[in-house]
Protein backbone atom coordinates (compact mmCIF):
# COMPACT_ATOMS: atom_id res chain seq x y z
CA UNK A 1 0.00 0.00 0.00
CA UNK A 2 1.28 3.54 -0.81
CA UNK A 3 2.06 5.65 2.36
CA UNK A 4 -0.24 7.79 2.73
CA UNK A 5 -2.78 5.69 1.63
CA UNK A 6 -6.50 5.30 3.68
CA UNK A 7 -7.67 1.61 4.41
CA UNK A 8 -11.04 1.45 3.62
CA UNK A 9 -13.25 1.41 6.88
CA UNK A 10 -14.52 -2.34 6.80
CA UNK A 11 -18.39 -3.07 7.81
CA UNK A 12 -18.64 -4.15 11.39
CA UNK A 13 -19.83 -7.74 10.86
CA UNK A 14 -16.43 -8.31 9.08
CA UNK A 15 -13.73 -7.11 12.23
CA UNK A 16 -12.80 -10.13 13.33
CA UNK A 17 -10.79 -9.87 17.06
CA UNK A 18 -7.39 -11.55 16.74
CA UNK A 19 -6.37 -14.42 19.27
CA UNK A 20 -4.22 -13.63 21.74
CA UNK A 21 -1.14 -16.19 22.76
CA UNK A 22 0.66 -16.35 26.05
CA UNK A 23 -1.20 -13.84 27.60
CA UNK A 24 -0.38 -13.17 31.07
CA UNK A 25 -3.18 -13.89 33.43
CA UNK A 26 -5.02 -12.67 35.42
CA UNK A 27 -5.93 -11.41 31.88
CA UNK A 28 -8.99 -9.17 30.78
CA UNK A 29 -9.80 -7.98 27.76
CA UNK A 30 -12.43 -6.00 26.09
CA UNK A 31 -14.72 -8.30 23.63
CA UNK A 32 -14.82 -6.66 20.61
CA UNK A 33 -18.55 -5.38 19.68
CA UNK A 34 -19.80 -7.32 22.61
CA UNK A 35 -20.89 -10.85 22.78
CA UNK A 36 -23.91 -11.95 20.65
CA UNK A 37 -25.80 -15.04 20.00
CA UNK A 38 -23.38 -17.10 17.69
CA UNK A 39 -19.84 -16.28 19.10
CA UNK A 40 -17.54 -18.32 20.77
CA UNK A 41 -14.58 -17.93 23.00
CA UNK A 42 -12.07 -21.19 23.11
CA UNK A 43 -9.72 -21.08 25.13
CA UNK A 44 -6.33 -23.10 25.49
CA UNK A 45 -4.22 -23.66 28.26
CA UNK A 46 -2.86 -26.12 30.85
CA UNK A 47 -3.98 -26.52 34.68
CA UNK A 48 -0.64 -26.21 36.80
CA UNK A 49 0.12 -29.54 39.01
CA UNK A 50 -0.97 -27.12 42.23
CA UNK A 51 -3.83 -25.25 41.11
CA UNK A 52 -6.29 -24.55 43.60
CA UNK A 53 -9.16 -22.89 41.15
CA UNK A 54 -9.17 -20.49 38.03
CA UNK A 55 -12.09 -18.34 37.10
CA UNK A 56 -13.25 -17.37 33.54
CA UNK A 57 -15.63 -14.29 33.70
CA UNK A 58 -17.85 -13.02 30.85
CA UNK A 59 -18.62 -9.26 32.30
CA UNK A 60 -20.41 -6.49 31.83
CA UNK A 61 -17.16 -3.73 31.71
CA UNK A 62 -13.98 -3.45 33.49
CA UNK A 63 -13.98 -1.68 36.35
CA UNK A 64 -12.22 -2.28 39.44
CA UNK A 65 -14.48 0.15 41.75
CA UNK A 66 -17.30 -1.54 41.90
CA UNK A 67 -16.84 -4.84 40.66
CA UNK A 68 -18.61 -5.38 36.94
CA UNK A 69 -21.34 -8.00 36.97
CA UNK A 70 -20.76 -11.13 35.89
CA UNK A 71 -23.33 -12.45 33.29
CA UNK A 72 -21.22 -16.05 33.45
CA UNK A 73 -19.29 -17.02 36.27
CA UNK A 74 -17.03 -20.78 35.12
CA UNK A 75 -15.48 -21.36 37.63
CA UNK A 76 -13.16 -25.05 37.39
CA UNK A 77 -12.30 -25.68 41.56
CA UNK A 78 -9.15 -28.62 41.77
CA UNK A 79 -8.73 -28.37 45.83
CA UNK A 80 -11.21 -30.62 46.64
CA UNK A 81 -11.79 -34.53 46.89
CA UNK A 82 -13.87 -34.05 43.85
CA UNK A 83 -12.67 -31.84 41.34
CA UNK A 84 -15.76 -29.04 39.96
CA UNK A 85 -17.28 -26.21 38.14
CA UNK A 86 -19.13 -24.06 40.26
CA UNK A 87 -21.36 -21.49 37.62
CA UNK A 88 -22.80 -18.63 38.56
CA UNK A 89 -23.90 -14.94 37.79
CA UNK A 90 -22.74 -11.97 39.91
CA UNK A 91 -25.65 -9.01 40.67
CA UNK A 92 -25.14 -5.67 41.92
CA UNK A 93 -21.98 -7.48 43.88
CA UNK A 94 -24.08 -10.12 45.15
CA UNK A 95 -23.68 -13.90 43.88
CA UNK A 96 -27.02 -15.79 42.90
CA UNK A 97 -27.80 -19.18 43.15
CA UNK A 98 -24.51 -21.32 42.19
CA UNK A 99 -24.64 -24.35 40.17
CA UNK A 100 -22.01 -27.02 40.52
CA UNK A 101 -20.77 -29.36 37.70
CA UNK A 102 -19.24 -32.23 38.72
CA UNK A 103 -17.70 -34.92 36.64
CA UNK A 104 -14.96 -32.22 36.03
CA UNK A 105 -12.74 -32.95 32.38
CA UNK A 106 -9.98 -30.66 33.40
CA UNK A 107 -7.29 -32.30 35.25
CA UNK A 108 -4.34 -30.70 37.55
CA UNK A 109 -1.01 -31.01 35.04
CA UNK A 110 -3.12 -31.60 31.93
CA UNK A 111 -3.79 -29.44 28.98
CA UNK A 112 -7.44 -28.46 27.78
CA UNK A 113 -8.99 -26.44 25.10
CA UNK A 114 -12.76 -25.30 26.34
CA UNK A 115 -15.21 -23.68 24.05
CA UNK A 116 -17.72 -20.83 24.89
CA UNK A 117 -20.67 -21.34 22.44
CA UNK A 118 -23.40 -18.18 22.84
CA UNK A 119 -26.90 -19.01 22.17
CA UNK A 120 -30.21 -16.59 22.38
CA UNK A 121 -30.66 -18.90 25.80
CA UNK A 122 -27.74 -20.30 27.45
CA UNK A 123 -24.39 -20.66 26.95
CA UNK A 124 -22.74 -23.76 26.03
CA UNK A 125 -19.29 -25.20 27.40
CA UNK A 126 -17.68 -28.23 25.79
CA UNK A 127 -14.54 -29.43 27.44
CA UNK A 128 -11.78 -31.08 24.94
CA UNK A 129 -14.45 -31.90 22.14
CA UNK A 130 -17.13 -32.88 24.76
CA UNK A 131 -20.03 -31.26 25.88
CA UNK A 132 -20.03 -30.44 29.79
CA UNK A 133 -22.43 -27.80 30.52
CA UNK A 134 -24.86 -24.83 29.76
CA UNK A 135 -25.72 -21.85 31.41
CA UNK A 136 -29.22 -20.07 31.48
CA UNK A 137 -28.54 -16.12 30.84
CA UNK A 138 -29.57 -14.15 34.23
CA UNK A 139 -28.52 -10.90 32.65
CA UNK A 140 -28.76 -9.77 28.94
CA UNK A 141 -26.21 -11.56 27.11
CA UNK A 142 -26.02 -7.75 25.27
CA UNK A 143 -24.57 -6.33 28.51
CA UNK A 144 -21.35 -8.48 28.32
CA UNK A 145 -18.24 -6.50 26.81
CA UNK A 146 -15.22 -7.94 28.72
CA UNK A 147 -13.54 -11.83 29.13
CA UNK A 148 -11.69 -11.77 32.12
CA UNK A 149 -9.28 -14.80 33.48
CA UNK A 150 -7.82 -15.51 36.51
CA UNK A 151 -6.50 -17.64 38.69
CA UNK A 152 -4.31 -20.83 38.53
CA UNK A 153 -4.05 -21.30 34.88
CA UNK A 154 -1.69 -20.96 32.31
CA UNK A 155 -3.45 -19.94 28.92
CA UNK A 156 -2.19 -20.59 25.66
CA UNK A 157 -4.76 -18.78 23.43
CA UNK A 158 -7.73 -17.13 23.91
CA UNK A 159 -9.47 -16.71 20.12
CA UNK A 160 -13.01 -15.16 19.38
CA UNK A 161 -14.89 -17.35 16.49
CA UNK A 162 -17.97 -17.15 15.06
CA UNK A 163 -20.39 -20.04 14.22
CA UNK A 164 -21.10 -21.28 10.82
CA UNK A 165 -23.03 -19.19 9.13
CA UNK A 166 -24.54 -21.73 6.56
CA UNK A 167 -26.27 -23.51 9.44
CA UNK A 168 -29.74 -22.64 10.39
CA UNK A 169 -29.91 -21.15 14.01
CA UNK A 170 -26.04 -21.08 14.86
CA UNK A 171 -27.39 -24.04 16.63
CA UNK A 172 -24.75 -26.60 15.77
CA UNK A 173 -22.35 -27.81 18.26
CA UNK A 174 -19.16 -26.60 17.11
CA UNK A 175 -15.80 -28.55 17.27
CA UNK A 176 -12.88 -26.10 18.27
CA UNK A 177 -9.62 -26.68 16.72
CA UNK A 178 -6.41 -25.94 18.69
CA UNK A 179 -5.02 -22.69 17.37
CA UNK A 180 -1.19 -23.22 17.31
CA UNK A 181 1.13 -20.19 17.29
CA UNK A 182 4.99 -21.26 15.94
CA UNK A 183 4.04 -24.65 14.27
CA UNK A 184 6.01 -26.00 11.03
CA UNK A 185 3.20 -27.76 10.05
CA UNK A 186 1.08 -24.55 9.62
CA UNK A 187 3.55 -22.81 7.49
CA UNK A 188 3.05 -21.47 4.39
CA UNK A 189 3.32 -22.97 1.83
CA UNK A 190 0.82 -25.69 3.65
CA UNK A 191 -1.20 -28.95 2.16
CA UNK A 192 -3.58 -30.97 3.89
CA UNK A 193 -4.88 -33.98 2.50
CA UNK A 194 -8.47 -35.14 1.32
CA UNK A 195 -8.59 -38.33 1.15
CA UNK A 196 -11.99 -39.29 0.91
CA UNK A 197 -12.70 -35.37 -1.09
CA UNK A 198 -15.32 -33.36 0.05
CA UNK A 199 -19.29 -34.04 0.87
CA UNK A 200 -22.10 -32.15 1.50
CA UNK A 201 -21.62 -30.75 5.25
CA UNK A 202 -18.00 -31.04 4.86
CA UNK A 203 -16.09 -27.53 6.12
CA UNK A 204 -12.64 -26.25 5.37
CA UNK A 205 -11.63 -23.62 7.93
CA UNK A 206 -8.48 -21.26 7.84
CA UNK A 207 -7.59 -18.81 10.58
CA UNK A 208 -4.33 -16.53 10.29
CA UNK A 209 -2.70 -13.71 9.99
CA UNK A 210 -1.73 -11.38 6.63
CA UNK A 211 2.17 -10.76 6.67
CA UNK A 212 3.25 -7.17 6.52
CA UNK A 213 3.58 -6.44 2.47
CA UNK A 214 1.51 -8.95 1.31
CA UNK A 215 1.86 -10.19 -2.28
CA UNK A 216 -1.15 -12.61 -2.72
CA UNK A 217 -3.12 -15.51 -1.15
CA UNK A 218 -4.13 -18.59 -2.61
CA UNK A 219 -5.68 -21.44 -1.35
CA UNK A 220 -6.84 -23.94 -3.82
CA UNK A 221 -7.83 -27.87 -4.07
CA UNK A 222 -6.25 -30.38 -6.57
CA UNK A 223 -7.79 -33.80 -7.61
CA UNK A 224 -6.22 -36.99 -7.83
CA UNK A 225 -5.15 -35.71 -11.50
CA UNK A 226 -3.44 -33.00 -9.96
CA UNK A 227 -6.18 -30.58 -11.67
CA UNK A 228 -7.18 -27.74 -9.51
CA UNK A 229 -10.98 -27.05 -9.87
CA UNK A 230 -11.06 -24.22 -7.25
CA UNK A 231 -8.79 -21.57 -6.78
CA UNK A 232 -9.43 -18.72 -4.40
CA UNK A 233 -7.08 -15.80 -4.47
CA UNK A 234 -6.74 -12.77 -2.81
CA UNK A 235 -4.32 -10.01 -4.71
CA UNK A 236 -3.03 -7.13 -2.55
CA UNK A 237 -2.09 -5.64 -5.75
CA UNK A 238 -5.44 -4.95 -6.80
CA UNK A 239 -7.50 -5.52 -3.28
CA UNK A 240 -9.55 -8.40 -5.05
CA UNK A 241 -10.82 -11.70 -3.75
CA UNK A 242 -11.51 -13.53 -6.58
CA UNK A 243 -12.44 -17.39 -7.76
CA UNK A 244 -9.82 -18.09 -10.37
CA UNK A 245 -11.17 -20.92 -12.78
CA UNK A 246 -8.42 -23.64 -14.40
CA UNK A 247 -8.15 -21.61 -17.44
CA UNK A 248 -7.07 -18.92 -15.22
CA UNK A 249 -10.83 -16.92 -15.68
CA UNK A 250 -11.48 -14.84 -12.74
CA UNK A 251 -14.71 -14.80 -10.95
CA UNK A 252 -14.77 -11.39 -8.61
CA UNK A 253 -16.24 -12.13 -4.96
CA UNK A 254 -17.81 -9.12 -4.87
CA UNK A 255 -17.27 -9.10 -0.15
CA UNK A 256 -15.27 -6.40 1.69
CA UNK A 257 -11.84 -7.05 0.95
CA UNK A 258 -10.41 -8.42 4.69
CA UNK A 259 -7.38 -9.13 3.76
CA UNK A 260 -5.08 -6.39 5.65
CA UNK A 261 -1.46 -6.79 6.81
CA UNK A 262 -1.47 -7.67 10.34
CA UNK A 263 -4.99 -8.56 10.66
CA UNK A 264 -5.87 -11.97 11.68
CA UNK A 265 -8.68 -13.10 8.47
CA UNK A 266 -10.94 -16.55 9.24
CA UNK A 267 -11.81 -18.26 5.51
CA UNK A 268 -14.55 -21.12 5.95
CA UNK A 269 -15.50 -23.05 3.04
CA UNK A 270 -18.92 -25.32 3.13
CA UNK A 271 -19.24 -28.25 1.12
CA UNK A 272 -22.84 -28.44 -0.59
CA UNK A 273 -24.46 -30.33 -2.99
CA UNK A 274 -23.18 -28.50 -6.24
CA UNK A 275 -20.65 -26.49 -4.97
CA UNK A 276 -18.71 -24.82 -2.62
CA UNK A 277 -20.02 -21.90 -0.10
CA UNK A 278 -17.99 -19.14 1.11
CA UNK A 279 -17.61 -17.53 4.51
CA UNK A 280 -15.12 -14.80 5.13
CA UNK A 281 -14.47 -13.71 8.79
CA UNK A 282 -17.71 -15.67 10.01
CA UNK A 283 -19.89 -13.92 7.16
CA UNK A 284 -21.53 -16.05 3.93
CA UNK A 285 -20.19 -14.44 1.55
CA UNK A 286 -20.49 -16.12 -1.93
CA UNK A 287 -20.25 -19.35 -3.54
CA UNK A 288 -18.73 -21.62 -6.32
CA UNK A 289 -20.53 -24.34 -8.44
CA UNK A 290 -18.88 -27.56 -8.89
CA UNK A 291 -20.31 -31.21 -9.47
CA UNK A 292 -20.36 -33.73 -7.09
CA UNK A 293 -18.30 -36.15 -8.47
CA UNK A 294 -15.63 -32.85 -8.98
CA UNK A 295 -15.94 -32.53 -5.18
CA UNK A 296 -15.42 -36.07 -4.19
CA UNK A 297 -12.18 -36.48 -6.54
CA UNK A 298 -10.77 -33.68 -4.87
CA UNK A 299 -7.50 -35.18 -2.88
CA UNK A 300 -5.47 -32.32 -1.35
CA UNK A 301 -5.77 -28.75 -0.25
CA UNK A 302 -3.00 -26.32 -0.28
CA UNK A 303 -2.52 -22.64 1.12
CA UNK A 304 0.22 -20.36 0.11
CA UNK A 305 0.65 -16.95 0.01
CA UNK A 306 1.84 -14.04 2.48
CA UNK A 307 -0.08 -15.54 5.67
CA UNK A 308 0.93 -17.35 9.03
CA UNK A 309 -1.61 -19.70 9.79
CA UNK A 310 -3.06 -20.67 13.26
CA UNK A 311 -5.40 -23.19 12.22
CA UNK A 312 -5.92 -25.60 8.88
CA UNK A 313 -8.65 -28.06 9.54
CA UNK A 314 -10.79 -29.76 6.83
C1 LIG B 1 -17.73 -17.70 46.10
C2 LIG B 1 -16.31 -17.36 45.68
C3 LIG B 1 -16.35 -16.51 44.42
C4 LIG B 1 -17.17 -17.17 43.37
C5 LIG B 1 -18.54 -17.54 43.92
C6 LIG B 1 -19.39 -18.27 42.87
O1 LIG B 1 -17.74 -18.56 47.19
O2 LIG B 1 -15.69 -16.63 46.73
O3 LIG B 1 -15.02 -16.28 43.96
O4 LIG B 1 -16.50 -18.30 42.86
O5 LIG B 1 -18.39 -18.37 45.05
O6 LIG B 1 -20.62 -18.64 43.40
Amino acid sequence: MAPGEKLDPLPDPFILQPPAFHPVVPYVTTIFGGLRAGKMVLLQGEVPLDARRFQVDFQCGCSQHPRPDIAFHFNPRFHTTKPHVICNTLRGGRWQAETRWPRLALQRGAGFLTLFLFGDEDVKVSVNGKHFLHFRYRLPLSRVDTLGISGDVSVKAVAFLNSNPFVEGGSEYPAGHPFLSESPWLEAPCSRALPRGLWPGQTITVRGLVLPEPKDFTLSLRDEAAHVPVTLRASFADRTLAWVSPWGRRQLILAPFLFYPQRFFEVLLLCQEGGLQLALNGQGVGATSLGQQALERLRELRISGSVRLYCVHC
